[in-house]
């Protein structure tokens, strides 16, 4: 076990690359591997998530080249190159290699079984397997639609229209992802906006996406196509960037700058809700890479005032919560959040855990169905357990930059699922965190 400190009265200054994006990244890995011809990548995030994602296409035949730990090159086989692979195939720790793999698998001629970690174990899958199921897919899974997952190849899918009932990337990109293999169009709708990375992505290897509406709602493509190779240059992933703007925005006397991060306008809702909160935020040097924009991130301490966050923000931010709600103990006066009921089937209940952390270290809170109600005030010292989740790790030690004492986090070897060095890294821009190994 990791187990992390964090001393007080730190500052964060200078600049920073934080690690490629996670969602792009297994992106990269599974529509390289199905493209025609070779795909370079740069910026891939050699995090253990994307990791398990490179390792199950690896076991499925296809050659992929470390150039070095962000440098691939991705020798695709073509949609129908994939070979059977001799053993489970195990996503870690990572719902979206889990979810986008299954819908890329339940068209595959091969069988195969998909098996996690222990919070992975935990987390609901029927949210894919009804939308891909009524595709056609045959696919089995524990007890109320909990992984392994084993699904049937040799079926045909037909393509149909999903009117998702949750603001889902993963369960879209999945029923995106099997209508690549199904017959006619696939189509999905759903509550509110979501990345679009996969969208992008597909557009990128030369697959015709369509995607209509005012704020594009409507998403459909037709199957059997070709993907074309291409070159992916990942930007810094803004979730990872988040922990940093946080952290400048509260640790008095900071000025930050978090270089080359993707700012999709699906995945601002962070920059959009601290700067309600008051924060000095500037984005410079915005240029479109590969079809996605990035941007310099600018973060200079501020005074943060608590909110209540607008519910649109909510799938906009959806994995930044963790540390937005030490912003929100930062802050003074009430934040509240509503509509974020997904939080709790993350890589832990968010909403709870991070309740409990904020109790341990003296700041009151309550807990509501669908989001938390925190009151800004003093950060003390406390002992936080991660229960297997790498963002609540990082959160907390950021708020050791606000904290009156140590902020002690235990099983915090997770951050290495989407940030490796995070502890090197943080610690050159001024934050104060050792990492020993514990029992
Ligand atoms: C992701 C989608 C989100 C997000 C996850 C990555 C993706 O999950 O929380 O970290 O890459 O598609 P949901 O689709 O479950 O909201």
């Amino acid at each position: 076990m990791t187990i992390f400190k964090t001393s007080p009265n730190g500052k964060l200054s200078g600049d920073l690359r934080v690690p490629g994006d996670k969602s792009m990244s297994h992106r990269s890995i599974m529509l390289g591997s199905l493209a025609e011809g070779v795909t370079h990548v740069s910026g891939f995030l050699n995090g253990e998530d994307c990791m398990a994602t490179m390792n199950a296409f690896r076991a499925m035949g296809v050659d992929i080249v470390e150039k070095s730990s962000t440098d691939l090159v991705i020798h695709g086989v073509g949609m129908s190159g994939l070979q059977a692979p001799k053993n489970d195939l195990d996503m870690g720790n990572s719902g979206t290699a889990m979810r986008l793999m299954t819908g890329l698998l339940a068209g595959q001629t091969f069988d195969s079984t998909l098996v996690g970690d222990e919070s992975l174990s935990t987390r609901p899958m029927n949210r894919i397997i009804k939308p891909l199921s009524m595709m056609g897919a045959v696919i089995e899974s524990e007890q109320g639609g909990r992984p392994p997952l084993c699904v049937k190849g040799g079926v045909s899918l037909k393509g149909i229209h999903y009117d998702s009932p949750i603001a889902s990337a993963q369960v879209k990109s999945a029923v995106l992802l099997a209508g690549l293999y199904a017959s006619g169009e696939t189509s999905v709708t759903e509550p509110g906006i979501t990345r679009d990375h996969s969208e992008r992505m597909l557009r990128g290897f030369g697959y015709d996406v369509s995607t209509t509406g005012d704020k594009g709602e409507y998403i459909s493509l037709q199957g059997a196509g070709t993907l074309t190779a291409t070159n992916i240059d990942v930007p810094a992933d803004i979730s990872s960037a988040a922990f940093f703007m946080v952290g400048a925005s509260i640790a008095k006397g900071s000025d930050l700058t978090l270089r080359h991060v993707g700012i999709n306008p699906t995945r601002t809702g962070v920059i959009d809700i601290l700067k309600l909160m008051g924060a000095d935020i500037g984005l410079s040097n915005q240029q479109e890479v590969g079809g996605e924009p990035v941007a310099d991130i600018r973060i200079r301490s501020a005074k943060l005032k608590g909110i209540h966050i607008p519910e649109e923000l909510v799938p906009l931010a959806i994995d930044e919560f963790p540390v937005i709600f030490i912003a929100a103990a930062c802050a003074t006066g009430e934040t509240v959040l509503t509509g974020a009921e997904e939080l709790r089937v993350k890589e832990s209940d968010r909403i709870q855990v991070m309740a409990e952390g904020l109790k341990t270290c003296g700041i009151n809170c309550e807990v509501t169905p669908d989001g938390i109600i925190i009151q800004g005030g003093q950060l003390s010292s406390g002992t936080i357990e991660s229960h297997h989740d790498h963002r609540i790790s990082m959160a907390f030690a950021i708020a050791g930059l606000r904290a009156s004492g140590e902020i002690t986090i235990n099983d915090a070897a997770n951050v290495d699922t989407s940030f490796p060095d995070f502890v090197k890294l943080a610690s050159s821009v001024g934050l104060g965190i050792s990492a020993r190994a514990g029992s």
